[in-house]
């Protein structure tokens, strides 16, 4: 290796530590604004407001579940990386959040990939001791491992459908009639994204929310809300909706 190589790596390594303690502890570090400058992207309360506003959760019952979240291995790995995927934090931490407290029976995710967002959802429904994942996510022959970031543990409450939403959603969500919570991650075209949230709405219980990710992929989440006069919350690229 030469000298540019070994810096690198050396500089690579401290930064990954450094994400990683600080974004395994951010509850305790949030009221310190330079931290929160750090991470730009956790600027909006961390997350903590979205949930907030979507749900009742109240300040004690938030670090209730963020106590339990950082001492998970699952946690870690999506922190940290695991083997050779990088550090995969984006909001999946705050499904973990959502779900304890919501104590769903039914939620819906397109788009599983690694599988940190069903992992997150997983291990709040197994706290929980309650609730079901359906997860679709397409057919890829470069990454055939689709979620492998779940432990088999977590798997008894996990059905991976695989097809895409275009061909699965509907029949699923027929299948189940309502559903709690709908996450969008995958499909991030405008039409797949409209289909996904207009299919997946009318499924959604009182109280339930609908979550996606990259909404400024496109305008189909903001076009969506305005045309049902809905207002969302956001936290960096993830936006949620409660259904009144
Ligand atoms: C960004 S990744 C999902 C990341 C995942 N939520 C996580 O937290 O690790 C997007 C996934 O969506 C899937 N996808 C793309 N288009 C889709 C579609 N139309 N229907 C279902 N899945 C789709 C891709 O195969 C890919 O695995």
């Amino acid at each position: 290796m030469n000298r540019f190589r070994v810096s690198r790596f050396i500089f690579h390594n401290i930064m990954r530590v450094l994400y990683a303690i600080l974004t395994s502890s951010y509850y305790y570090l949030r009221p310190y604004s330079a931290v929160k400058h750090l991470l730009l992207h956790y600027d909006q309360g961390f997350g903590f407001d979205l949930c907030k506003d979507l749900t009742n959760m109240s300040e004690d019952d938030l670090k209730r579940y963020c106590q339990t979240l950082y001492s998970k291995e699952t946690f870690r790995n999506i922190a940290f990386g695991w083997r050779h995927y990088p550090s995969i934090m984006m909001q999946a931490d705050i499904l973990y959040l959502l779900v304890r407290h919501m104590r769903p029976d039914n939620v819906v995710e397109v788009g599983v990939g690694a599988g940190a967002s069903s992992v997150m959802v997983l291990e709040a429904l197994s706290d929980n001791e309650h609730g079901h994942l359906y997860s679709v996510d397409l057919w890829d022959a470069n990454i055939p491992n689709k979620g492998i970031l779940v432990p088999s543990r977590l798997r008894k409450r996990w059905n991976l459908i695989i097809g895409s939403a275009e061909e699965c959603l509907q029949g699923l969500l027929d299948k189940l009639g309502q559903i709690d919570i709908f996450i969008h991650d995958g499909g991030h075209t405008y039409e797949s994204m409209t289909f996904q949230f207009e299919t997946a709405w009318s499924h959604i219980k009182r109280r339930g929310i609908l979550l996606s990710h990259d909404i400024y992929s496109n305008s189909a989440f903001f076009d969506f809300l305005k045309k049902r006069n809905l207002s969302p919350s956001v936290y960096g690229g993830l936006g949620g909706i409660k259904k009144r």
